[in-house]
């Protein structure tokens, strides 16, 4: 299986599919928003010194992606294949992570843009609800993603939450900072011949959205 990197909007569905591609193939999913919530939820140094920056939607400094995200790559699940959601967000980190690629011996894969209009994107924040256990996305609006059970997750029966930078403000901050950084990365990975584009909307099913990464893996 290749390595697939999600590009993408905040509330795009980064996190929904890449959940559903780990159970089709058997591969993690690796989410650098995940990894940076965890430490915050665990409160280490490195958790409450990066806390407020979450809270208000600013990016994280690379050093510290960069860290963690190495050593999560060294870890034997990644051998077959996995799913990188939310990084690279920047040229600087798009050029990082190529280094990273070479010291542990993997390859680039697929990156896969996945395009979502942004009054679309915003309501889906507004109203998600997400677990802090396993990082299971859900929506308390739309049918197609209600959990199953009221607050509880689907997967790990958890406790839902809702994400301390879901509200309107901290979103918007969160999709200017994606126009202004991270967009730039469609340009320079379509120019390496690696980009896939597909658009998520407002009816897709999981089942809908499954067939259109299928199609785009396998082309
Ligand atoms: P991160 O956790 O990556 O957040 P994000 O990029 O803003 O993306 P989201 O997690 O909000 O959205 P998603 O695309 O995963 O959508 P989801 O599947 O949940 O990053 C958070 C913060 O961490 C950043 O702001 C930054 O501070 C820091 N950070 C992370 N990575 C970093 C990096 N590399 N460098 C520096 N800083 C970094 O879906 C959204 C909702 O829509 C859910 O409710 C879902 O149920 C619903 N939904 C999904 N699909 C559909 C559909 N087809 N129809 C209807 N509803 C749907
Ligand atoms: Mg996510």
């Amino acid at each position: 299986m290749k390595n697939i990197i999600f590009i993408a909007p905040p509330a795009a569905g980064k996190g929904t599919y890449s959940k559903l591609l780990q159970d089709k193939y058997n591969i993690p999913h690796i989410s650098t928003g995940d990894l940076l919530r965890d430490e915050v939820n665990k409160g280490t140094s490195l958790g409450q010194e990066i806390a407020e920056d979450m809270k208000t939607g600013k990016l994280i400094s690379d050093d510290i992606i960069t860290n963690l995200l190495k050593n999560r790559l060294k870890e034997e699940d990644c051998n077959n294949g996995y799913i990188l959601d939310g990084y690279p967000r920047n040229i600087a980190q798009a050029k990082t992570y190529e280094e990273m690629l070479a010291s542990l011996n993997k390859d680039l894969g697929l990156v896969i843009y996945l395009e979502v209009d942004k009054d679309l994107a915003l309501n889906r924040a507004l109203y998600r609800v997400v677990c802090p256990n396993c990082g299971a996305s859900f929506n308390t609006k739309i049918d197609a993603f209600k959990p199953k059970e009221d607050g509880i997750c689907d997967i790990c029966h958890h406790q839902l939450e809702t994400r301390k930078d879901d509200n309107e403000q901290t979103f918007l901050k969160r999709f200017d900072t994606y126009l202004e950084n991270t967009s730039a990365l469609i340009n320079y990975y379509q120019e390496k011949g690696v980009l896939r584009k597909i658009k998520s909307e407002n009816n897709d099913t999981n089942e809908i959205m499954l067939n259109k990464i299928r199609g785009v893996i396998n082309d």
